[in-house]
């Protein structure tokens, strides 16, 4: 009999479906009509979850699965799992650690220039055959140059570093904010986030949610100012999305490229509205090569889990 993987998010590679039909036996959790009833009745039977970052995996639900030997998250997020629980248990939770560092960074800088050059209103504004309709020049406001803009990264991980290289490469000052200042960094640590934002014409979110809820709220937006961009490819919890709103309708801030918000996929009416705001749909790891490479290591921490080895990407073991 096959090891049995249920299967909580769905996976859009099909490569890395075939390799999980192939070896396991996997129920999709996510098609089925009554998941209670499935749990009381196949829970015990469960070798291994595969989840996403955002979806993650209730502790309750881990109690219904109690010869479980894995957690593979397919994605860098865990503050959707109870690691302290899991590493009570000794149960591994594996992420798909450095797999998606170049293409979040990517859609960070993406994001940035896409609010700075007005991107999404520019193209709305050939698409819509507003062009001839006003061709004079002045139709579109001008606006803002991203090369050389004070760069401000919160969270220096890996993501916060590839957004960093991507930056310097367009001449932009850089400076971040963690919860302490690393050795390994040549840009300047500043401790309070107050002051990041002050000195910083963009700021970009790349922390961890799990100690940071809310630290991005109307003061620290404020700082930022009238002529100051937001991103966020983290997490929306990150964010105070109501005082974001309110940022973003007063003109307190100049714009914001969001990539996260805090319950997708409901994203308020006002930030989808919003001429100030460029939006995307949790979309900074889906490329082909990244979900491919997030799959393999996900079947490689099921495989070395159900062998009974230590899965090389372990965060609670
Ligand atoms: C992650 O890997 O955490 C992404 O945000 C997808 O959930």
């Amino acid at each position: 009999m096959k090891p049995q993987v249920l299967q909580l998010n769905p996976i859009l590679v099909p490569a890395v479906n075939d390799q999980l039909a192939s070896l396991y036996q996997v129920h999709k959790f996510f098609e089925t009509a009554d998941q209670q009833a499935w749990l009381r009745q196949h829970g015990a039977e469960v070798d291994a979850v595969v989840t996403g970052g955002h979806t993650g995996i209730s502790r309750a639900m881990l109690e219904q699965l109690p010869k479980l030997k894995v957690v593979a998250i397919n994605g860098v997020g865990t503050d959707a799992v109870d690691l302290t629980y899991c590493r009570e248990r000794g149960l591994p939770v594996t992420a798909t650690l450095g797999a998606l560092t170049e293409d979040v960074a990517d859609l960070a800088i993406g994001l940035l220039i896409a609010a700075c050059r007005n991107l999404c209103a520019g193209d709305r504004f050939v698409r819509d055959g507003l062009w001839e309709q006003y061709p004079a020049p002045s139709a579109i406001p001008l606006a803002r140059r991203f090369s050389g803009m004070r760069v401000g990264i919160v969270g220096m991980g890996r993501v916060g570093r590839a957004v960093a290289t991507r930056a310097a490469a367009f001449g932009c000052p850089i400076r971040y904010t963690d919860l302490r200042a690393m050795d390994d960094v040549a840009h300047e640590f500043v401790p309070a986030l107050a002051d990041l934002a002050r000195g910083s014409d963009a700021l970009v979110l790349c922390a961890a949610a799990d100690k940071a809820e809310g630290i991005v709220d109307a003061a620290i937006l404020d700082a930022l100012g009238p002529r100051g961009f937001l991103v966020n490819v983290a997490r929306g919890r990150l964010v105070n999305e109501p005082d974001l709103t309110a940022a973003l309708a007063a003109g307190r801030i100049a714009g914001a490229g969001l990539d996260v918000f805090v319950d997708e996929p409901r994203v308020p009416e006002a930030l989808r509205q919003s001429d100030r705001s460029t939006l995307q749909a949790h979309r900074a790891s889906a490329t082909w090569e990244t979900r491919a490479a997030m799959g393999q290591m996900v079947l490689d921490s099921i495989a070395q889990a159900v062998a009974g080895d230590r899965p090389a990407m372990s965060l609670t073991t």
